[in-house]
């Protein structure tokens, strides 16, 4: 697909999420917050839902926790225009309460188009509830953040790259130079400056269906 195309493609998903009203998700003064960025984008950073900010501008990651992470992306040196940032949930729950099953379910399809149409290299998983969609949910995010994963995405190979979500950061001293370091990981990463302990070091082990992380 050309990037134009691309660009149509996305913006017919983003009408089809609108058309949902919030799915079960529905309640007055909700909006649709579909995604945003370049439709050619190598990198696709994932978040788990909007907040409140998000649901009044319409965007992803514009509130407290999105400055952080924005702030920390042009630090690293990538712009905002060169990446797409969505989420695995396109409205807000009530309150910020975190995705239920049905309602991540409910979602799924949309995000599957967006990250099919873009073709990225990189996915950046913001926070443990996209981090499960692709790794499995019998991992914990203190153990394999900042460590790189090889997944097949309908033939093509994606690097899934896990971090702790910028709002977890903000609120412990602790994950937030987990979450910087793990940015300048990222970075080298993606520039090619891989080091021994940046290549894919997290083999997917399909069991009954159950996706197993195994550190090599
Ligand atoms: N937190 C998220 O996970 N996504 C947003 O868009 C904003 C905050």
């Amino acid at each position: 697909m050309t990037t134009e195309e691309k660009k149509q493609a996305l913006d017919e998903i983003a009408k089809k999420i609108a058309a949902t009203k919030g799915g079960p998700l529905a309640m007055p003064g909700i909006n649709p917050v579909p995604g945003e960025g370049n439709p050619d984008a190598k990198i696709i950073l994932i978040g788990e839902a909007p907040g409140f900010n998000e649901n009044i501008q319409m965007r992803p990651f514009v509130g407290q926790s999105g400055k952080l992470m924005r702030k920390n992306l042009v630090a690293c040196g990538f712009s905002e225009g060169e990446v797409y940032i969505t989420n695995i949930v396109k409205f807000r729950p009530p309150e910020n309460r975190d995705p239920t099953p049905a309602e991540i379910a409910f979602f799924q399809p949309f995000l599957d188009e967006q990250i099919s149409i873009i073709g990225p290299e990189y996915i950046v998983t913001l926070g443990r509830f996209s981090m499960y969609k692709f790794l499995g949910e019998n991992i914990s995010i203190g153990r394999i953040h900042g460590i790189p994963a090889q997944i097949d995405w309908q033939g093509k190979k994606i690097t899934i790259f896990p971090m702790f979500h910028p709002a977890a950061a903000l609120r412990a001293g602790g994950v937030m130079r987990q979450f910087e370091s793990d940015f300048k990981k990222l970075t080298s990463l993606i520039n090619g400056s891989k080091t021994a302990t940046m290549e894919p070091q997290i083999e997917l082990v399909q069991k009954n269906d159950v996706k197993q992380l195994e550190l090599i």
